[in-house]
């Protein structure tokens, strides 16, 4: 009897209770979303963007806030995590704002400004390629076939793959021509050109490739390394330019004028960066004055003037 009479005093205290207990709960689902990142849009012309990785409200839908320069506006209320964006005019400056929502409960927006880039599908070919061999370089200019979408996303991206050596090097550019100087002689290369659509993933269009060979150029002046002098004799150790300038290598050539004249064949040589040449047959204890020049199938180098002072003969010998 007594319990009952409690229960009843106390039941409005217990729904109260429960009542305060539900309302904060209900406080804790108006959770606030953290701003969403990583926006971008992709080669396939679709708007993407990530959660925070920490997010702990559901988050619900996003207001998609899209403007440009000119009167054109869009508001898009999506639950995906993309949007297709081919709507938008190609190559022009767009700004979006991306707002996400748990309920009615809005985040802080997150913003991007970006050109839409070429569409998948767009023509990447190039045409009028032409490569000229002005002095000392080469000189690679194309054009884009089709320039009706514009070139907004595009690089043209030039592997030049040495072919000696079999080592390759990207090169990317804006415009439409390139200039290479730190080609090496009588080096064959392959020139692989082609326009790349730099969204993610990227998309390269049609390789022009083409191969190309600098002709000879001829060797830098030798510069000296060792010399080893006797009393009659003297040994000299030059330094070439080695992989530098892989052009055949012909002659050495020791000209010591009326005293002597040094000329060893190179022919059976591949390349070397290193040379030497014994010059025999020298009086002891005297002053030779020499040009050391060398050949290779371009022609003779300049000539490197030096000078020995032959060794008096030792009493202890
Ligand atoms: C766009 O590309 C992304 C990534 O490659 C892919 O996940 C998505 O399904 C594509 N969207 C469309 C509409 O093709
Ligand atoms: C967005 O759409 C959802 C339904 O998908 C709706 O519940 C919500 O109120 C809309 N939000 C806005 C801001 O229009
Ligand atoms: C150039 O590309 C546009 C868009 O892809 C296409 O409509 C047009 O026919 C193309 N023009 C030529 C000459 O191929
Ligand atoms: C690209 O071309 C323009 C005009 O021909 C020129 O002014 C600019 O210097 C070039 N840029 C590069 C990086 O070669
Ligand atoms: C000349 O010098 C080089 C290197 O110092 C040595 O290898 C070579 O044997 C020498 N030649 C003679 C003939 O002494
Ligand atoms: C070395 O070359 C210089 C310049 O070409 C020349 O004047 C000189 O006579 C040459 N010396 C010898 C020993 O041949």
């Amino acid at each position: 009897m007594t319990n009952t009479m409690v229960i009843k005093k106390i039941l409005p205290k217990l729904l109260m209770v429960l009542f305060m207990i539900l309302c904060s709960t209900s406080g804790q689902d108006e959770c606030v979303p953290t701003s969403v990142q990583h926006i971008d849009i992709l080669s396939n012309t679709t708007l993407v963007w990530d959660l925070d990785a920490f997010e702990t409200c559901h988050v619900t839908n996003f207001n998609v806030d899209i403007w440009g320069n000119g009167e054109e506006e869009f508001h898009l209320n999506v639950t995906d995590r993309f949007l297709d964006v081919s709507f938008l005019g190609i190559c022009e400056l767009w700004n979006f704002a991306i707002t996400p929502f748990s309920y009615e409960v809005s985040g802080a927006s997150s913003t991007l400004s970006t050109y839409v880039h070429l569409p998948p599908d767009a023509d990447l070919s190039l045409s009028y390629v032409t490569y000229s061999f002005p002095s000392g370089y080469i000189s690679i200019d194309w054009d884009l076939t089709n320039r009706s979408l514009g070139d907004c996303s595009l690089k043209y991206r030039l592997t030049l793959h040495d072919e000696d050596r079999d080592t390759m090097e990207d090169i990317y550019v804006s415009n439409t021509s390139i200039n290479l100087y730190d080609m090496l002689p009588c080096t064959q290369y392959e020139t692989l050109l082609r326009a790349v659509n730099m969204a993610y993933p990227m998309i390269g269009g049609p390789l022009r490739t083409m191969r190309i060979r600098l002709g000879a150029r001829v060797p830098n002046a030798p510069t000296l390394k060792a010399l080893d002098i006797q009393a009659t004799s003297f040994n000299i150790t030059v330094e070439l330019e080695g992989e530098k300038n892989k052009c055949p290598l012909r002659t050495i050539r020791v000209n010591g004028g009326v005293y002597f004249d040094v000329s060893v064949s190179l022919y059976e040589l591949e390349s070397a960066e290193f040379l030497n040449v014994e010059v025999k047959d020298l009086l002891p204890n005297r002053m030779y004055f020499f040009n050391v020049s060398i050949k290779n199938n371009g022609g003779w180098s300049a000539v490197t003037p030096l000078a020995v002072q032959t060794l008096d003969f030792s009493p202890n010998k």
